[in-house]
């Protein structure tokens, strides 16, 4: 059976060991310290040339997966008159404004400047920004979070290829 004493022995062995772990460390540092001058020489006995791009930018688009951009530069606008049809029952495209303005023309048009639709505040405050890509990005995802108090009900798109597929076919609008 183990009683106290055995512990209280254990416990001071393991604490006899890890001093002693202590001290060897201290030593062995003090052997093999590299001092200031040596340390370029130290650095590249280890580098392992592996050939593979190491650069920080391309590890992490690889884990994000493709940037907008990419996305649309490979979009489908026919596949973005398909999700298109989620945003017809406000808005037209032929030029007249419905419950919400016209997009003809809309991407890179400056925000809320069709002149005869009553845009809410919030729209009203992002007039000085232009519907790049990215913008519309941002908008479509959740529109209630880019314009908070935004006229437009719409839910977003949740998905970024539909996004993309639809920023390319309003891109055929003119
Ligand atoms: C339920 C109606 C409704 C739906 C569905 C809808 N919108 Fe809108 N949209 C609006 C309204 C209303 C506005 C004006 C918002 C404001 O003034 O706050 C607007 C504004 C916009 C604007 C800004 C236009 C400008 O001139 O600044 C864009 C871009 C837009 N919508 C794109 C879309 C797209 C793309 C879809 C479909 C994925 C969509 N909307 C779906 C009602 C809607």
């Amino acid at each position: 059976m183990l009683d106290t004493m055995t512990f209280t022995k254990a416990f001071g062995a393991l604490c006899g060991s890890l001093l002693v772990f202590l001290l060897i460390g201290w030593a062995g540092s003090a052997i093999y310290y590299i001092g200031p001058g040596h340390e370029a020489g130290a650095e590249e006995a280890y580098v392992v040339d592996t050939g593979a791009d190491t650069s920080a930018g391309s590890g992490e688009a690889a884990a994000a997966g493709p940037s907008f951009d990419e996305l649309l530069a490979s979009a489908d606008a026919a596949a973005g008159e398909k999700v298109f049809s989620k945003c017809k029952s406000c808005h037209k495209v032929d030029g007249t404004n419905a419950t919400g303005p016209h997009l003809n023309g809309v991407v890179n048009r400056p925000a809320a400047s069709v002149a005869d639709f009553a845009y809410s505040d919030a729209m009203k405050a992002h007039a000085g920004s232009n519907w790049t890509p990215d913008n519309l990005n941002v908008f479509l995802t959740n529109p209630k979070a880019y314009a908070p108090g935004t006229k437009m009900t719409f839910a977003g798109l949740p998905k970024e290829q539909d996004r993309a597929n639809v920023v390319a076919y309003l891109s055929t609008l003119q």
